[in-house]
């Protein structure tokens, strides 16, 4: 298995490409099963889970293409994918597939919508705590469709189609915002979601369902509103820039001290972040095509931060903040909100050196004055990049195992990093 290494303590200095978000991608590609037409989408990145979700779709009939092509191996970055869904051959989305990455238990949504019958099994994904489906279900049965849970599989059925209600989410969840939304643009009749999500993605994914006819308004607001039409058609649309990606690197530049420009980043999808970068002592001056990073000298100074859905300081970079704070100078507290076992990076940064206690839901780091270099390995994609900038800044070698984590969420890291002057290599077995 590929691992990945790091010599520390080098800056970074230049310039790195921000990738189109994985998690714009993946909502995106399941919404072409709404149509018949093609949906063709730009800026996609090239990683593990969109490769998986291709094979997902392709279970079901959808037909696929790259710039208008199939795909060749070692394609370069932002590909257009086109996405045709003309017969669904079969709506049963099987364990094998599922079990492998939890977006592709969203695919229930569009094909009880379209088809009036879906039979998912139950998701798997990363080890970050358990993570129901209450809610998708709840919400698909308010708006008519008849489920049970039958040994590992969701049963969702709407033989006459689905029928537009009023939804309150009880909690905030971002794959059940995106689920119950595309459902509803083919439900008779309007669709209120309450307490909706209110991420970057969730918009990406609405102008893309308005863009194929569907008549959705509010997203990025609490209350997202859709009326439903009787089909929808094919689009061409764009996946936004990565703020998980953007952030990760800037708080790699953070750690390191350096001057980096992030090509393409857009600032608004991840203020709460920046501003916890900036506080931290490097600054953070916003371009009209990316973000310009920058820590000349200066010390990392400590920032307590609480995880929180957006715009709050999101949980998929709670672990690279976390990296960042064991070189502060003093106490930060780190509360996780979201997910209740995402501190799985805890133990490994401390084979680093880093000196923190886990106290319930809060991190309490404090800063060291210099991490050594080590071999780690994580159990999740945001958990590994943290150790990734934990030894950008050690001293001496750090061998980054099981990167098969890394590379479901982050497009040829090891070459953008190594751009900027840092020492990384992949090492292939
Ligand atoms: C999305 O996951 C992201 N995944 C996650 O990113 C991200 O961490 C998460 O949103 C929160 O921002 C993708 O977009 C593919 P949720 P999702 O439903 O939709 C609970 C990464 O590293 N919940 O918003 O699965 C749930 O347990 C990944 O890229 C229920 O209780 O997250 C959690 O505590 C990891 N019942 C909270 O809601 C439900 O039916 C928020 O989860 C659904 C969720």
């Amino acid at each position: 298995m590929d691992r990945i290494r790091i010599v520390g303590g080098n800056e970074l200095n230049g310039s790195i490409p921000i990738s189109g978000a994985k998690n714009a991608a993946l909502p995106l590609m399941i919404a072409s099963l709404l149509t018949d037409g093609t949906l063709s989408l730009d800026n996609v990145p090239h990683l593990a889970d969109v490769e998986q979700l291709t094979r997902i779709l392709g279970n079901h009939g959808v037909d696929y293409s790259v710039n208008g092509r199939r795909e060749a191996q070692g394609s370069a970055y932002a590909r257009t994918m086109n996405f045709t869904a003309r017969n669904i051959v079969d709506t049963t989305a099987p364990y094998e597939l599922v079990s492998k990455m939890r977006a592709s238990f969203w695919v229930i949504g569009p094909l009880v919508a379209r088809m009036g019958q879906a039979r998912v099994s139950l998701p798997g994904g990363c080890a970050i705590g358990t993570r129901p489906v209450d809610l998708f279900i709840d919400g698909l049965r308010a708006l008519g469709a008849e489920i049970d849970i039958d040994v590992g599989y969701v049963d969702a059925r709407a033989p006459k189609g689905l029928i537009g209600n009023r939804y309150v989410f009880p909690k905030v969840s971002v794959g059940a915002t995106h689920v119950l939304m595309m459902a509803a643009t083919l439900a008779k009749g309007e669709t209120v979601l309450e307490n909706a999500a209110r991420e970057p993605e969730v918009v990406n994914l609405a102008e893309c369902l308005n863009a194929m006819g569907a008549k959705v308004s509010g997203a990025g607001t609490p209350t997202i509103v859709i009326d439903g039409v009787a089909a929808l058609s094919g689009a061409t649309h764009p996946v936004i820039p990565d703020r998980i990606e953007t952030g990760t690197y800037a708080m790699a530049v953070a750690m390191t001290g350096g001057d980096v420009i992030l090509e393409g980043a857009r600032a608004d999808l991840l203020e709460a972040a920046l501003e916890a970068i900036e506080q931290a002592g490097t600054e953070v001056i916003r371009l009209d095509n990316g973000i310009r990073v920058r820590r000349k000298g200066g010390v990392i100074r400590p920032v307590d931060i609480t995880t929180a859905p957006f715009p709050g300081f999101p949980t998929d970079l709670q672990a690279q903040f976390m990296g960042l704070m064991t070189r502060a100078q003093g106490r930060s507290h780190i509360t996780e909100t979201i997910f209740e076992n995402r501190f799985m990076h805890v133990q490994e940064l401390a084979r680093l050196g880093a000196r923190i206690t886990l106290a319930g839901q809060t991190a309490i780091v404090d800063g060291v004055e210099r991490l050594r270099g080590a071999p780690v390995m994580a159990t999740d994609l945001r958990a590994s990049v943290s150790l990734v900038i934990g030894g950008l800044a050690a001293e001496g070698e750090t061998i980054v195992n099981r990167i098969y984590h890394l590379d479901r969420g982050f497009e040829r890291l090891e070459e953008k990093l190594s751009g900027c002057g840092a020492i990384v290599e992949r090492l292939s077995e």
